[in-house]
């Protein structure tokens, strides 16, 4: 008999949220079952949108015990990244395209402490990781392209995910598969039946009336391709 599948950790994008009341959305979404804050660093240059840096991360740390899940869309990202550990990120993701030593700078985060991820924004290849993935704790793939919140889900992106999961299986390396964009209740079953293992959901939670609703909606969604899955990608 088959074991029971494990749900998505869901992690809620604070880049939804309310900024007037970071704290209280932080305490909110952590009541509402969470298991990850996603935190979206932005700098107006390698996305086109700028959004909070390390003392942001560092004022919401004493106030939630989830694991802070730091995403930077920086460039060059290298100069942070101890900085964003002394802050309190527990996880660190950059992208391959942001500095020149992808391998480099997976070690660094990893000498801090913390753990690596690698971003993969929808045109970025699988094969841009495929040397690094003994330094990788988490890939993430984007569903939208960075920058912005309540973006529609590119359902082009599904086959790499499926791929990614052949990849992180062979290897039998225990790497958590993000999926980052356009997370609803509609579309993670395809994300899922894909075999992604957590769940960033900007939109989705903070965007709605009740936020322990929408986590546990997102959840349980059980896994099942797109009804256009194999017809044309879009998004
Ligand atoms: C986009 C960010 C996402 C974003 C997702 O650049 O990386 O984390 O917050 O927002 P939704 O869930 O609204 O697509
Ligand atoms: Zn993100």
């Amino acid at each position: 008999m088959l074991p029971p599948p494990t749900p998505p950790l869901i992690a809620p994008s604070l880049l939804a949220a309310d900024f007037a009341r970071l704290k209280e959305e932080v305490v909110a979404v952590e009541r509402a079952g969470a298991d990850w804050l996603h935190l979206d660093v932005m700098d107006g240059h390698f996305v086109p949108n700028i959004t909070f840096g390390p003392l942001v991360v560092k004022a919401l740390r004493p106030h939630t015990k989830m694991p802070l899940d730091v995403h930077l869309m920086i460039a060059p990202a290298d100069p942070y990244i101890t900085a964003f550990a002394e802050a309190g990120a527990d996880h660190i993701s950059v992208h391959p395209e942001s500095g020149p030593h992808l391998h480099r700078t997976l070690q660094h985060i990893r000498s801090l402490g913390k753990k690596a991820g690698v971003v993969l924004n929808p045109a970025t290849p699988i094969e841009s990781i495929v040397n690094v993935l003994d330094l990788t704790d988490l890939i993430m793939v984007m569903t939208v392209n960075p920058g912005f919140g309540g973006q529609a889900f590119l359902s082009s992106q599904l086959s790499k995910i499926a791929a990614l999961r052949r990849l992180i299986d062979d290897t039998g390396r225990d790497i958590v598969l993000q999926i980052d964009g356009g997370i609803t209740a509609q579309t993670a079953p395809a994300v899922l039946e894909a075999g992604a293992t957590c769940l960033i959901a900007g939109t989705a939670v903070f965007g709605a009336p009740d936020y322990a609703a929408s986590i546990t909606a997102i959840r349980n969604a059980a896994p099942a391709p797109l009804p256009e899955l194999g017809a044309s990608s879009g998004g």
